[in-house]
């Protein structure tokens, strides 16, 4: 009988095809026998389809789950949450369904984040509500009491950003400049409460995606027409590195753990504004679905993915259990009243904040993890984003995400020229020699 344990990671990622194609495809590359206290462990990636299942007995093999997408497929959703207790969720749905955008603005200004004045504005049109013929009027508008939108303005500022509180993609997100603008978008949103936020004057946007404790800041220019584009650095250069200071890299890391670890978020983006005076003001931070494509994100798009791999990796092998819903909050909010009383600055309280999401994410564990039980991922992931395999993946990419096949030939260039850049550079830091790669696709062919 064989003593090796036999891990399982489940992905399910029906919505986007990159992602989940080179997630799959690097750890079915990589050394999947693993050893760990005296045990071995063999992991095992298995995609999660979607099938009837019985309720009353539902099980799952997985070890850990990657959910990507759940909370549009109710199906999903409730099989996930009905085997959570056997299995560690990425991401689960508890906080995401009921931490959005308004209530993580207010919890992370009261731990003393930058956040821009927001206020939350109830919906300005109900008549969907009264569609229902399980509401009575009567009863419903007695509980709204009337109030001074313009007021409201004033006092958050101008110019400012309505959005809804649950909003996503850009959609419904204006800019308003006066209170003409203001009254005009809230009229126009109609039924979705919104926020009303003061717009950051910034010098950098910065999207942090953090998976576990590992943090990926990435430039994103906002202001390139098309969403797969704002990732360029400007339509001459992809990629810039170190556009961050030292310290200012650090600090938007710290600020991606200590939200994600607040909230127990695996996987998530932060969308931060850097002032001209290096403040740095998170104002996008609540995201179960992060933009995960090679289309999006090129040049970061491995390192997203190596990430995802390694923290799958660490989750199903060291069994590593997931804190429960608010576990740390009460240990965050007792270094805001120290910080208080002891007076600490911003980056004192930034520190010791960062210290509890280190311990809820064990990065030292992790970072051990990695240098022990994974010595050799890094070359294996080289060898994989270098391989024909993941060439296919980006074509394929390019092919499923841009409508007009006129336009494929160039748009694969592009994409790959990106890869090649990230695979030279991969290779500076490994080490590793252009003969050896050579050498390891032709195993890699005569293998196949
Ligand atoms: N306070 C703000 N200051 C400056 N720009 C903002 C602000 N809020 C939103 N924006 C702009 O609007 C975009 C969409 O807003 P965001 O809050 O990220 O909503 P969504 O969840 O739809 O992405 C941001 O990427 C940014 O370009
Ligand atoms: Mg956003």
């Amino acid at each position: 009988m064989s003593d090796k344990q036999e891990v399982v990671i489940g992905i399910m990622d029906p919505n986007s095809f990159s992602f989940r194609a080179a997630l799959e495809g690097l750890l079915h590359h990589i050394d999947r026998e693993i050893k760990y206290k005296g045990k071995t462990y063999e992991v095992v990636p298995r995609r999660i389809v979607s099938r009837p299942y019985n309720v009353l007995g539902a099980k799952t093999s997985c070890s850990v789950i990657l959910n990507r997408g759940a909370h549009w497929n109710p199906h999903h959703n409730s099989f996930f949450h009905l085997v959570m207790p056997h299995s560690y969720m990425i991401n689960d749905m508890v906080s995401f369904k009921s931490i959005d955008k308004n209530t993580s603005y207010g919890h992370m200004h009261e731990l003393g984040l930058h956040i821009p004045p927001t206020w939350a504005i109830p919906q300005a049109d109900y008549s969907k509500l009264l569609e229902s013929d399980r509401v009575d009027p009567d009863l419903i508008f007695p509980d709204y009491e009337l109030f001074d939108l313009a007021a409201i303005g004033e006092e958050v500022g101008y110019p400012s950003y309505m959005k809804p509180q649950d909003g996503g993609g850009w959609v419904d997100v204006v800019k308003v400049n006066n209170v003409h603008e203001l009254h005009d978008a809230y009229h126009k949103i109609k039924d979705k409460p919104v926020n009303l936020q003061k717009a950051v004057d910034y010098k950098e946007f910065v999207r942090v995606v953090g998976v576990g404790p590992q943090m990926m800041p990435m430039h994103y220019n906002a202001g390139a027409e098309h969403s797969h584009d704002r990732y360029l650095r400007s339509e001459e250069t992809a990629i810039e590195h170190g556009f961050l200071p030292a310290e200012q890299f650090d600090e938007v890391c710290k600020i991606t753990k200590i939200i994600n670890a607040f909230y127990n978020w695996d996987h998530n983006s932060c969308e931060i504004l850097v002032d001209h005076d290096g403040v740095a003001h998170p104002i996008d931070f609540a995201n179960a679905y992060p933009d995960s494509n090679v289309t999006s994100l090129h040049f970061y798009f491995p390192e997203l993915v190596k990430a995802m791999a390694r923290w799958l990796i660490f989750i199903a092998v060291t069994g590593r259990k997931k804190p429960l819903f608010a576990q740390y909050w009460d240990d965050m909010l007792k270094i805001k009243e120290k910080a208080e009383k002891k007076g600490w600055s911003y980056k004192q309280k930034l520190d010791a904040y960062a210290e509890i999401a280190d311990e809820a994410f064990q990065t030292k564990e992790f970072d051990k993890f990695c240098k022990e039980q994974l010595a050799h991922f890094e070359e294996q992931a080289y060898h994989y984003f270098a391989s024909e395999a993941f060439d296919s993946i980006i074509g394929e990419s390019v092919e499923r995400y841009f409508k007009f096949p006129h336009e494929w030939p160039n748009k694969k260039m592009h994409y790959k020229g990106i890869h090649h850049f990230w695979l030279h550079c991969e290779r500076n830091r490994l080490c590793i020699s252009l003969e050896e790669e050579v050498e390891e696709r032709s195993t890699a062919k005569a293998d196949a």
